[in-house]
């Protein structure tokens, strides 16, 4: 008889991070079979029937719905896992939270600060475990980059700079809104390219390199008005297509970030490079499993960048999966971040992003909106009272 602990599992979206968190939590039993907790795939929501049934068999839920309200009130529910829309992010966690459900929300936490302060809240006052799926900082060479920042290697840290680039919306004929154009539709999204794609770069930033306390930022919308998908019109854009931002970081280092989807060529390159005082880092999400790594104190006859394969054994979460130079990809970051929530529910400890943590990287997505609109410097505020 087996002693697992067996978490029922809700996912709501059956989209794209629908696929991807279905897939951590299928591959959970395999290979983190030491963990006491497993996921059991029971219900799975999404608005059409078929298509959610269809689902269902792909990916192994035993249970279908098609209105999330029912999901939150079947009581054999122990965790809700958003993946809908920014715009229903709020609405779901929160009642999910009062049902007393486990929540797990993907990014960003919600359209706006104002917002994702009413989730921090009913989280907390419900006391219920959460995250947010912030998992690029779960490969294995981000978690190694944070373990050499953690162990002073780098000493005193001076510079930030990440980018996030993609090229999918240049095309001024592609409409907004509706399926699959949604993050192009500020009502639903809440912002373009730095609720999108920038809060993940601020995410990592926090968590590698501490607080932000002020930034300075533009942004642009390049196409100015597309014809709605849903209302059939010629509506105003209101997304930022770009965004660049300059940031000064509590510990006194420079931050220069940038993010588009005008990037001809660039698919999604998210790239970030720290130099410190005795050592620099770098990563690409290209090329995933390596970090680069330079060191001043190395003999000057062989000093040079590193280029790290992050797979060894002894790396951050290898010996979960192949053999020393077999590398791992981009779905193994949610398995990691699935396995890292179960590893929480263990200990009774926190799995980080909170929805605490992510209410931080929304009050910089916030000011940096701000700033951009403003054309001023903006202090980032993320105290709740
Ligand atoms: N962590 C990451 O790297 C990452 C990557 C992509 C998207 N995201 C985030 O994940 C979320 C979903 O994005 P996506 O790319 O999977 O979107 P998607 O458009 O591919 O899928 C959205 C799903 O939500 C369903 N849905 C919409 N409204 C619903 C409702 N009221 N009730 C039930 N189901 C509903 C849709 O039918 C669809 O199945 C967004 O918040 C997005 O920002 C995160």
């Amino acid at each position: 008889m087996s002693q697992k602990k067996q978490l029922n599992i809700a996912l709501i979206g059956t989209g794209f991070m629908g696929r991807t968190h279905s897939n951590g939590y299928r591959r959970i039993p395999n290979f983190f079979p030491d963990l006491q907790y497993q996921p059991v795939l029971k219900t799975v929501c999404s608005r059409n029937e078929e298509k959610t049934r269809a689902f269902a068999e792909q990916w192994g839920y035993e249970k279908v719905e098609t209105d999330w309200k029912k999901v939150i009130a079947d009581s054999s529910i122990d965790a809700v896992d958003i993946c809908t829309p920014n715009d229903t992010h709020a609405e779901i966690a929160i009642a999910a939270a009062e049902r007393g459900k486990m929540v797990l929300c993907e990014k960003p936490l919600a359209r706006t600060l104002a917002e994702s302060k009413t989730m921090v809240e009913a989280i907390e006052k419900a006391g219920v475990a959460n995250t947010v799926w912030y998992n690029y900082r779960r490969l294995p060479a981000v978690t190694l980059a944070k373990q050499i920042i953690d162990s002073g290697k780098l000493g005193r840290i001076f510079h930030y700079r990440a980018n996030f680039l993609q090229d999918w919306t240049i095309n001024a004929n592609l409409p907004q809104g509706g399926a699959g154009l949604w993050r192009m539709d500020a009502d639903v999204a809440g912002s373009g390219v730095t609720g999108d794609l920038l809060s993940h770069c601020i995410d990592t930033a926090i968590w590698l390199n501490g607080s932000i306390s002020n930034v300075t930022a533009m942004t642009e919308t390049f196409v100015k008005e597309r014809m709605h998908q849903l209302t059939g019109k010629v509506e105003k854009v209101k997304i930022d297509d770009a965004c660049a931002f300059l940031c000064r970081f509590e510990n006194g280092s420079l931050g220069l970030f940038e993010s588009t989807r005008y990037a001809r060529g660039h698919k999604a390159l998210y790239t970030f490079e720290i130099n410190g005082e005795n050592a620099s880092i770098r990563w690409d999400l290209h090329d995933l499993n390596r970090l680069e790594y330079f060191e001043n104190s190395d003999d000057s006859q062989l000093r040079g960048w590193r280029s790290i394969h992050v797979t060894d054994g002894e790396q951050p979460y290898m010996n979960k999966w192949w053999v020393p130079g077999l590398g791992i990809g981009y779905e193994h970051s949610f398995v990691h971040q699935v396995a890292d929530f179960l590893r929480s529910l263990e200990n009774n400890t926190p799995c980080s992003p909170t929805f605490r943590e992510a209410y931080e990287t929304q009050a910089v997505c916030e000011a940096v909106l701000s700033s951009a609109a403003a054309g001023t410097w903006e202090n980032v505020n993320f105290a709740i009272k």
